[in-house]
């Protein structure tokens, strides 16, 4: 790297984190690590493989075996208020890396950092809160159960929000006193490495955390389908998703998985339009789009669908994307495998009427991965532009007649992550809150400012299990039933 930001984080990007050390992947082999703002290369990171994973796998192991699993609870918590603190301490340097691997502009990189921040505090105050139960029982009997850690647990992450993902996933587990291997994305691992670095530094002890970088077929699959993790958490396409629930099959263990969506923003005749319009354009091109939850279809009831329409055009016309240290509204997107993805589905919304686009700004480096923002208008309900995740700054505008018509439309793909709801009526916030196929819903809002403490998962294709919040304790820990007999 040419300034290297890295250099004060402690991380060496071309080895794996494991046992609380630095060592090469068995094979010695990198991978190049490329900036999507210029389509540079930043570095070499480890190309983990199998016997990486097992080394990871067995340090895990030990870790529950020694320190980190005779930790108490409350001795976990102020470790991890102690990484949360030292996130913060190296917000600009976590952030300076994020948005050069990632490619989102810095201001976004700097709300992840807060974000990742939080999970550790949040999780840290929790770590001493969850509680087994005494049942009454048979005469003669005591019972109670006893909240455990899985053991070891396997964490996939994506490449769009890697700290965020780090903070919900690895956070909660090691909150319950599980031993974590994470396999961040190949396209963007450095605040990973950061992180493991830092938590190091925040006296973790050695194997709770062990990070293999590398390919998804390789060290991914390896991961996934370990006979040595015992619970697995993946963030990422519904594709992967189906091959970790495949491999998790074969061992029997329990697999928590978000894949994204296609969440609508619902936006009736009565909504205040000034206070939706920020929420229904930047919930679609947040991070260039390439958010799980982004909000890439607007349903609009006919008699506001022209206004919404041209207040969104508006802000569409003047947004601009450039490269991620400029900061501007959009970044480039992760990699020109995931711009030629966004494009294609530009071919095929050929047939629609485009509201408006943004622009590329005119110096933006000829190598970086961008996209112009794009709005599509008076799209039906069945295109393909409004039924599958495009992952890229790209929104339809889809008309409704009526609540009914609205319920049918906002349920009618094949996800349901999250979904939102823009009415002044009461009574019709609450029925569609019910109504509304997902995980999470917002009423004259979106995305409640991240919401570390909203638990977060999906229906359907958006997966299974919830993440964030209290409720992922749950996820990331066991039970177990003590029933003695006295007499
Ligand atoms: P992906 O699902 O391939 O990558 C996510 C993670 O899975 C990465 O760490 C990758 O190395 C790993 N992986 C890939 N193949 C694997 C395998 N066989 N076994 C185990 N792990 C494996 O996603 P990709 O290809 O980067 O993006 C493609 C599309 O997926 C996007 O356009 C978007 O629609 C969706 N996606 C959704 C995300 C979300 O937040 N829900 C995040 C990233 C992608
Ligand atoms: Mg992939």
């Amino acid at each position: 790297m040419a300034t290297d930001p890295a250099k004060p984080l402690g991380l060496d990007p071309s080895k794996c984190f494991i046992g609380g050390a630095w060592v090469p992947p068995i094979g010695v082999e990198t991978l190049p690590l490329i900036n999507p703002s210029d389509g540079s290369e930043l570095c070499q990171i480890a190309r983990g493989r199998a016997g990486d994973v097992d080394g990871a796998v067995a340090a895990a192991e030990a870790a529950l075996g020694g320190p980190w699993g005779r930790m108490t609870a409350f001795e976990r918590g102020r470790v991890l208020a102690r990484i949360g603190a030292l996130v913060l301490e190296n917000a600009d340097e976590l952030a300076t890396l994020e948005s050069l691997d990632v490619g989102k502009p810095l201001k976004q990189a700097r709300a992840d950092v807060t974000a990742l921040a939080r999970y550790m505090e949040f999780y840290g105050g929790a770590a001493d809160k969850l509680h087994g139960q005494t049942i009454p029982y048979l005469d003669g009997y005591t019972v109670y159960t006893l909240r455990e850690p899985h053991g070891v647990t396997g964490h996939i992450i994506p490449w769009n929000y890697p700290m965020q993902i780090i903070g919900r996933s690895v956070g909660a587990a090691l909150a319950m006193g599980n031993a974590c291997v994470l396999k961040p994305a190949e396209e963007a691992c450095l605040t990973a490495l950061a992180f493991a670095e830092l938590a190091r530094r925040a006296g973790l002890p050695d194997g709770a955390l062990n990070v293999v970088p590398g390919l998804g077929a390789e060290a991914g699959a390896a991961l996934a389908s370990h006979k040595g993790v015992h619970h697995m958490s993946f963030t990422g396409s519904v594709g992967v998703g189906k091959l970790i629930q495949e491999a998790a099959a074969q061992n029997i263990v329990p697999v928590t998985l978000e894949l994204g969506g296609k969440s609508p923003q619902v936006v009736f005749e009565d909504a205040d339009l000034d206070a939706a319009l920020p929420f229904l354009v930047n919930a679609g091109v947040q991070n260039a789009g390439q958010t799980c939850s982004a909000s890439s279809r607007i349903l609009a009831h006919v008699s506001v669908y022209d206004e919404v329409v041209s207040r969104m055009a508006e802000r569409y016309g003047a947004m601009r994307a450039g490269p991620a240290m400029d900061d501007l509204d959009v970044g480039p997107l992760v990699s020109l495998r995931q711009k030629e993805i966004v494009e294609g589905f530009l071919t095929k919304g050929a047939d629609l009427e485009v509201a408006a686009r943004g622009q590329v700004v005119a110096d933006a480096p000829a190598g970086g991965a961008y996209v112009a923002p794009t709005l599509f208008a008076g799209v039906s309900s069945n295109h393909a532009l409004a039924q599958d995740e495009i992952f890229g700054p790209v929104q339809v505008i889809i008309p409704f007649t009526d609540e009914a018509e609205a319920i049918t439309i906002a349920n009618g793909t094949d996800y349901g992550l999250v979904a939102s709801v823009w009415t002044r009526d009461g009574a019709r916030q609450m029925r569609m809150a019910k109504q509304l196929r997902a995980g999470q819903v917002f009423i004259n809002n979106y995305g409640a400012g991240g919401g570390v403490e909203l638990p977060f998962g999906g229906a359907g294709l958006s997966g299974h299990g919830r993440e964030k919040g209290f409720e992922a304790l749950y996820g990331f820990s066991t039970l177990k039933t003590v029933a003695a007999y006295h007499g």
